[in-house]
């Protein structure tokens, strides 16, 4: 039966992964995989998760199931963090998901048992997952220009035309911050901007943050999201716990849906159906500790603590790269690598240029040139600004 399986193409994200692990060589940097790494180049589990996990050994008395929606705990706790009071609860579906990814399929589901004719507007370019969840879930795409390579900002413009041919029932898919892989995102003018057009439109936003406290604080990063959530009557907010409270394989994260109140009901039920017919009941431990370290004062600071310190960490090596690669250039062609947010840069270059950062350079970026600003390190900025500069 399996002989006609054709071979998948490999996640773009995922074959730079392997193909820094099989490289032998000593001197060689991991900017593909988002995943964030403090200056001695590793990924610490965080202090403030160590701590509830040592509480949650200490306290816990069963391994019982939650509820198909997960501890109901979790996603106010979370819909308090992103939407903050944007949204009373008698509007707010909420159900956790196994990170960022599942929550957005999640979503998605939901809105193709809805609307299966509705089409996904996707911005180019994105996280490439959003292309395959989208195609996996049975909903059609298209694409709207997002960024301009040239100037390093966004292509208002093209973003406006092309969504300009949505059509009522239709979803837009933005990134609460952080924009995956541009780092370049939306100011507040064209927040108020996309709800003018959702709304005279009928178009429902689909916002994915993964990001949150990674670009200029934790409010700060939802102050777009929630200008929109204060005026959609339905909107789908996923919020991945893998990045900001670095539970990466633990999979936590949490999918919310804004709804009429007369709607809420049939959007839980349908949440939770959508689960069981997937996972069943969702796994507690990583958001069991989100919800701790949200619920709890003392946590909470020690968090928030430690997201600062890496928020200013990935700063601070935007405008160290920024720099070396101006003396590297003599030209301001990289400046626009301090001004962005979040993990990631795109930093241009055809497939011939990326493979040469690969192999002669031992530099790992994704097709594109996405860089990880986070898999940066002081000792390695030079070596990668050096590459960078003689190969694009
Ligand atoms: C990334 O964009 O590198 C991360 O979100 C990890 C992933 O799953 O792709």
């Amino acid at each position: 039966m399996f002989q006609s399986l054709p071979a998948p193409a490999a996640d773009p994200i995922l074959k730079v992964m392997t193909m820094y692990r099989e490289d032998a060589r000593e001197q060689k940097v991991d900017l593909g995989l988002g995943v964030y790494k403090d200056a001695s180049g590793n990924t610490p589990v965080m202090r403030a998760v160590k701590l509830a996990e040592e509480q949650l050994v200490a306290q816990q008395d069963t391994k019982s199931y939650t509820t198909l929606a997960g501890d109901p705990a979790h996603s106010k706790a979370v819909a308090k963090l992103v939407l903050g009071d944007t949204v009373p609860a008698a509007r707010l579906a909420g159900s956790s998901s196994t990170g960022g990814t599942g929550g957005v399929r999640q979503g998605l589901e939901l809105i193709r048992q809805a609307n299966p004719e509705a089409t996904v507007w996707i911005s180019t370019p994105t996280w490439p997952n959003h292309f395959a969840l989208t195609k996996a879930a049975g909903l059609k795409f298209q694409t709207y220009r997002y960024y301009d390579a040239e100037s390093g900002s966004l292509n208002r413009a093209g973003m406006w035309e092309d969504l300009n041919g949505a059509k009522e029932g239709d979803v837009v898919m933005l990134h609460g911050c952080c924009h995956n892989p541009t780092g370049a995102d939306l100011g507040t003018d064209d927040w108020a901007q996309m709800a003018q057009f959702c709304k005279s439109k009928g178009v429902m936003p689909f916002i994915d943050i993964a990001y949150q406290g990674f670009g200029d604080g934790l409010d700060e990063d939802a102050a777009g999201l929630r200008l929109l959530a204060g005026q959609m009557e339905r909107m789908i907010v996923v919020a991945s716990a893998s990045k900001n409270f670095g539970l990466y394989r633990d999979r936590a994260g949490c999918c919310l849906v804004i709804s009429p109140e007369a709607e809420r009901a049939a959007v839980q039920g349908t949440l939770e159906t959508i689960k069981r017919q997937a996972i069943s009941f969702p796994p507690d431990h990583g958001a069991r500790l989100v919800t701790m370290i949200l619920d709890d004062d003392a946590l909470r600071a020690t968090w928030e603590h430690e997201l600062a310190e890496m928020r200013d960490r990935m700063n601070a090596l935007r405008r160290q790269l920024a720099d070396a690669l101006r003396r590297e250039c003599g030209s301001d062609r990289f400046g626009f690598l301090a001004d962005q947010r979040g993990m990631f840069s795109v930093l241009g270059g055809d497939d011939a240029q990326i493979d040469r950062l690969h192999k002669e350079f031992g530099v790992y970026v994704v097709g594109g040139g996405r860089l990880n600003m986070a898999g940066l390190t002081e000792e390695s900025i030079p070596h990668v600004a050096r590459a960078i500069a003689t190969v694009l």
